[in-house]
């Protein structure tokens, strides 16, 4: 299909940055949710994935007064962990995302699995927004609940706003020393060969609405021949394990085409390709109070991109990171059988 702004899918956005510099939290506050407390040790040790809703990216950032249009159905934030042991889901997260948000800790600056996380981006040449979090540790912060930042920033004290700078000033610097140029988003006039910060606070919402209406612009401004929708099914396992209820399902990200109850799929297998038809597509509940109970909403059909969880018979020996194939009705089963093959 020719690139089309009013055909395009959700970006898939990654979250990235050391541990503690706040990717959960920053969810969190987006979402509504507290994932983030309810973690062992507070240390994310799986990739989980959320989807914005435009409507409510619509909702969050009106006191921006963004006139322009948002033409994607939403975005789909994948969260990775920033313990330096989590390498390999760091590569995953960073594999399958269009964009993404290096969450740097505004009072630490960069630190190792920053610079890791940065590099794992410029090896696939993905672009991203950096997120100088935690704004609201700078002494004496004055609070504007959710509020855009040059609203707030415009309300500290001289003291504040010097603190800010010399902090900034600083991460730019750091940057620099990786080989980036860096600016804050609202200074920032040439987004093509300079990336843009914005500060953040995961536990006021302060920046927030900037970040996600950032994002949005950016990548249906940048990104329309990636964003188009196609039919053709594009889906990487993410995760393999038990879920009550379900046996042995798999977490994807779709991130084109769509999904049927009772598709025949190929799985990568470690003996092998597994031939399995969908049972249920599964999502998280909407509503809390399921979501926390651990119930899922079923869907006959999931159009790209989402996040699903498949249940299906013999998925004890998927393996993560791999694609799956649906297998149309006038396609040979030993072809794509083939293509599953490779890793
Ligand atoms: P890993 O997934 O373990 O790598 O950490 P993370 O980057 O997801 O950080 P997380 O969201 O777990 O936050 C770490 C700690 O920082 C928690 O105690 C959060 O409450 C706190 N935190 C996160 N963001 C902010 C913020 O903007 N301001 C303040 N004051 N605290 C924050
Ligand atoms: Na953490
Ligand atoms: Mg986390």
């Amino acid at each position: 299909e020719a690139p089309n702004e009013e055909n395009l899918r959700s970006p898939v956005c990654c979250i990235m940055g050391h541990v503690d510099a706040g990717k959960t939290k920053l969810l969190d506050c987006i979402q509504g949710t507290n994932v983030q407390e309810s973690e062992a040790g507070g240390i994310t040790q799986q990739i989980g994935a959320t989807f914005i809703p435009t409507d409510n990216i619509r909702d969050r950032t009106k006191e921006l007064k963004a006139d322009a249009k948002l033409n994607v159905p939403g975005l789909l934030v994948i969260d990775t962990p920033g313990h330096e042991s989590f390498v390999n889901l760091r590569t995953r997260g960073s594999d399958l995302c269009d964009i993404a948000i290096l969450v740097v800790d505004i009072m630490h600056g960069l630190e190792p699995q920053t610079i890791e996380s940065l590099n794992l981006l410029k090896m696939r040449n993905t672009q991203f927004i950096v997120a100088l979090n935690k704004v609201d540790k700078l002494y004496s912060w004055k609070v504007s609940p959710n509020a855009p930042i040059v609203n707030s920033i415009k309300l500290q004290s001289e003291d504040v706003k010097s603190q800010f700078d010399t902090r900034v000033r600083d991460v730019i610097f750091q940057f620099k020393e990786q080989g980036l140029n860096t600016e804050l988003y609202y200074k920032n006039k040439n987004m093509d060969e300079t990336f843009s910060i914005v500060p953040t606070s995961a536990t006021t919402g302060e920046g927030i609405p900037d970040l996600l209406l950032l994002l949005v612009q950016w990548a249906q401004k940048t990104m329309v021949e990636k964003l188009t929708y196609h039919d053709e099914v594009q889906c990487t396992v993410l995760e393999v394990k038990v879920s009550k209820g379900h046996g042995t399902t798999i977490d994807v990200v779709l991130v084109n085409g769509v999904l049927h109850e009772k598709d025949q799929i190929v799985v990568c297998g470690l003996q092998g390709p597994i031939v399995t038809n969908i049972k249920a597509l599964l999502t998280p509940h909407p509503m809390k109070k399921y979501r926390l109970k651990g119930k899922y909403m079923q869907h006959k059909e999931i159009k790209a991109a989402m996040s699903i969880k498949i249940s299906a018979p013999d998925l004890d020996h998927a393996v993560t990171g791999t694609s799956i194939y649906v297998v149309s009705p006038n396609e040979d089963l030993e072809h794509v059988k083939e293509k599953a093959k490779e890793p």
